[in-house]
């Protein structure tokens, strides 16, 4: 029986008043100054400055409507004329156009800005220095500037439909942190949301669909909610916006998907698909086959789309997508396969390089440049083009080492429709594990990336991809609080992250206060559970800022506080917390189901990708079950195209009745079960014994479970194979890819 959270309170409480433990504060580093991103240089003077309120003079050319946001509900800043002034700003454009300088002196405050944007970006600094640091000011030079030019974040509109309003509060909060560019993913195949006006219909048919998928798409059989689901943007919302984020200093990148996620498009309309048929738009997620067909027809809408769009969005940049566009609708097609061969092109993914290319042509001859996802250099980088680096970081790499420009936004660490936390009550989230402690340590460059190339990572990006993000609240939660992490990856050129933690928590606190729906996991234990070290597991927690674990059992429940590695050698359930002060954090219950295996040795033949390492090999016998609703946490291992084969050995003859076994299966995230799963035993670790195969492994659902009798054999050695499913087969999505194999717990009993 777990224990009751409010039984480990009380006994928390109790555990205090017995023990009289030093309570570990937090306080705010002096260095720190509450300024996120953490400004690259800063110098104090001895004393405290002398201001009390900060009255800011803004000439007329530098007015912006962002300030008055800026400034407002903060007593302690006033606008006031020039005469009035305490904080002064000078323009020295030698500094470089986001940089800046800002000295708080004795009794006032002066700012030299490279720019408009190092000035707003200073104001920010002070801003926050008010809020989260507070009066006195210490007498400071703050000398800063970002480390990456791009400092992006992306939100997909096309699944689920954002207003203006909220739009705006993104926009806002991106521009508290520095953030420079907004990717706006304006069409998928779940709706289009950019009035185009010569093409009515987008709004009219392609803006909707009929209904949406209900829950998990990995929930089988799929159900939807039968509520007709949609809305666009009009052209003078999208000006609305450009103009907001154009106060702010941030770029808007539109991006107009092609070839593929193209069925809201095709919806509307069909004679820009290769079939002659009905097209819909999505009522699920994934990838389609459906896509633009690269006739004549689509090149003159996609102009004139493109037409459009470059009034609305007056900056350098459009991102034409080119992700995920399949090929099975161009193979079937006559048409496609005319077009291959008068072209004298290889293959369907010449003919996508040669459908980009043109798109490119088209786009440079309007004065701006595109930006695509990696598949992009398939068949052949477009010559001028930006590539967002998002299937991990190898697309970045290869275009970087052709000289062209990239945007790091690999899946690991910047997809913030990833699960945060690997509590068991998460909203849903599409997979995966990236905390804000993985986002706050990525870094942009690849260390493999040689030094005369590295110049081409211009930076990186969160994406928000809202398959699973339904209203604002969720973006909130899903995106601010790792965003706060990534500004500092792609601003701070030196960073730590026990000294980000305390500033962090008092960000989060200042947007829960202000009512936003921001996470904090922070504190959340991420134990490591490893056997392998004698009887038992072991259980070890990193904690931020020299916290106490605290813990009892269900069969004791007399708390323990200790800093040391916790050794577990009987089954039972353990609850666990982080004490930061006089705070619990979240308590986290583990059961502990010791077996036949958690105290013997195990060796992989390979270990499992370093995406999914889990907390090691150990973690598949370390007596602990994986989550039943995400594969990315720390008891999943994965391998992408790899089996899982390994030997425990139990140390001497040992008697195995069952060996239980769990594998994850969600085809549409290309995960799959094992081809074949088979068991051997063997008395010297030389020879083995088959003693259980199969090929008929299925599940209706993600979870399989298997139990395989084994009938009181006594071995020494017990060998498992489990065969990854291999290529992911044609039509399927991730065709062509390698598919990943999950494994869980192997009880042996
Ligand atoms: C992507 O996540 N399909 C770029």
């Amino acid at each position: 029986m777990p224990l009751k959270l409010s039984n480990f309170k009380l006994n928390i409480v109790f555990f205090f008043f017995i023990s009289l433990m030093p309570i570990v504060g937090q306080t705010i580093k002096k260095g720190d100054l509450g300024i996120i991103p953490l400004p690259n240089k800063i110098v104090f003077g001895d004393q405290n400055a002398e201001i009390e309120l900060l009255k800011i003079y803004i000439g007329e050319t530098e007015k912006s409507s962002f300030y008055t946001h800026l400034f407002s509900g903060i007593p302690k800043i006033k606008v006031v004329d020039r005469k009035e002034a305490n904080v002064f700003y000078a323009f020295k454009p030698s500094l470089g156009n986001e940089n800046y300088i800002l000295n708080i002196e004795k009794d006032d405050i002066r700012i030299e800005a490279g720019s408009n944007v190092g000035l707003q970006y200073a104001l920010i600094s002070l801003v926050q220095m008010v809020q989260h640091h507070g009066f006195p000011l210490p007498i400071v030079t703050i000398e800063d500037s970002p480390k990456f030019r791009y400092r992006g974040m992306h939100l997909d509109v096309a699944r689920h439909f954002f207003s203006t309003s909220d739009v705006k509060k993104y926009l806002d909060y991106m521009a508290y942190y520095k953030y420079n560019n907004f990717h706006w993913h304006l069409t998928d195949d779940q709706g289009w949301r950019i009035e185009i006006k010569k093409y009515p219909k987008l709004q009219e048919v392609g803006a909707y669909r009929k209904e949406t998928l209900i829950g998990h798409y990995g929930d089988q059989p799929h159900k939807f909610d039968g509520i007709k689901y949609g809305g666009f943007y009009t052209q003078e919302e999208v000006k609305e916006i450009f103009d907001y984020a154009t106060a702010r200093n941030i770029n808007v990148i539109p991006e107009i998907e092609m070839p593929g996620h193209a069925l809201a498009a095709l919806s509307a309309y069909p004679e820009l698909g290769c079939e002659e048929k009905v097209y819909e738009a999505a009522t699920k997620w994934g990838v389609f086959e459906d896509v633009f067909c690269p006739n004549e027809k689509t090149f003159t809408f996609l102009e004139d789309v493109i037409d459009e769009v470059i009034t609305l969005f007056p900056s350098k940049y459009i991102h034409i997508g080119g992700d995920e566009c399949p090929k099975d609708a161009w193979k079937k097609s006559e048409f496609c396969q005319k077009l291959i061969r008068k072209n004298k092109l290889k293959d369907e993914h010449e003919l996508q390089s040669y459908f980009i290319t043109r798109m490119e042509k088209y786009v440079n001859s309007k004065g701006k440049q595109i930006i695509g996802w990696d598949e992009i250099l398939e068949g052949g980088l477009a010559p001028n083009a930006t590539v967002m680096s998002w299937r991990g970081i190898e697309g970045g790499l290869e275009a970087a080492r052709q000289n062209h420009d990239v945007i790091m936004t690999p899946g690991s660490h910047c997809y913030f429709d990833h699960y945060q936390s690997e509590g068991s009550d998460e909203p849903i989230a599409i997979g995966g594990y990236t905390s804000v402690e993985k986002v706050y340590h990525w870094e942009p460059i690849p260390t493999e990336l040689e030094e005369s190339k590295r110049k081409y990572i211009i930076g990186g990006q969160a994406n928000v991809w809202t398959e699973y993000i339904h209203k604002f609240k969720d973006v909130e939660y899903m995106a601010f609080a790792r965003g706060i992490a990534m500004s500092e990856a792609l601003w701070s050129k030196e960073k730590k992250y026990a000294d980000f933690v305390p500033r962090y928590e008092i960000h989060n606190d200042y947007w829960k206060n202000k009512g936003v729906n921001i996470a904090n996991h922070v504190y959340e234990l991420k134990p490591k559970i490893s056997a392998g070290e004698g009887k038992g597991v072991s259980v070890r927690f990193d904690i931020p800022n020299g916290s106490n674990i605290v813990y009892t059992t269900d069969k004791d429940q007399k708390p323990v506080a200790t800093k040391e590695k916790i050794k577990i050698t009987t089954s039972d359930t353990y609850s666990f917390a982080a004490l930061k002060g006089e705070k619990m954090g979240q308590p986290k219950s583990i059961i502990f189901d010791l077996h036949k295996a958690t105290n013997a040795r195990l060796t992989l033949e390979s270990n499992p990708s370093p995406k999914y390492p889990g907390n090691g090999p150990s973690s598949i016998v370390n007596g602990v079950i994986g989550s039943d609703k995400k594969y990315g946490g720390s008891e999943w291992l994965g391998f992408s195209g790899t089996d899982c084969n390994g030997v425990i050995d139990f140390g001497q003859v040992t008697e195995i009745n069952s060996i239980d076994l769990r594998f994850f299966k969600v085809e549409g995230q290309w995960i799959y079960l094992p081809k074949k799963v088979e068991i051997f035993t063997s008395e010297d670790g030389v020879n083995y014994m088959s003693k259980y195969a199969t090929t008929t492994i299925n599940s209706d659902t993600k979870i399989c479970k298997m139990s395989i009798d084994l009938k009181g054999i006594k071995s020494q050695f017990l060998k498992f194979n489990f065969t990854n499913f291999g290529m992911i087969p044609e039509g399927a999505q991730g065709a062509g890819h390698k598919a990943w194999l999950f494994v869980d717990e192997v009880v042996v009993r």
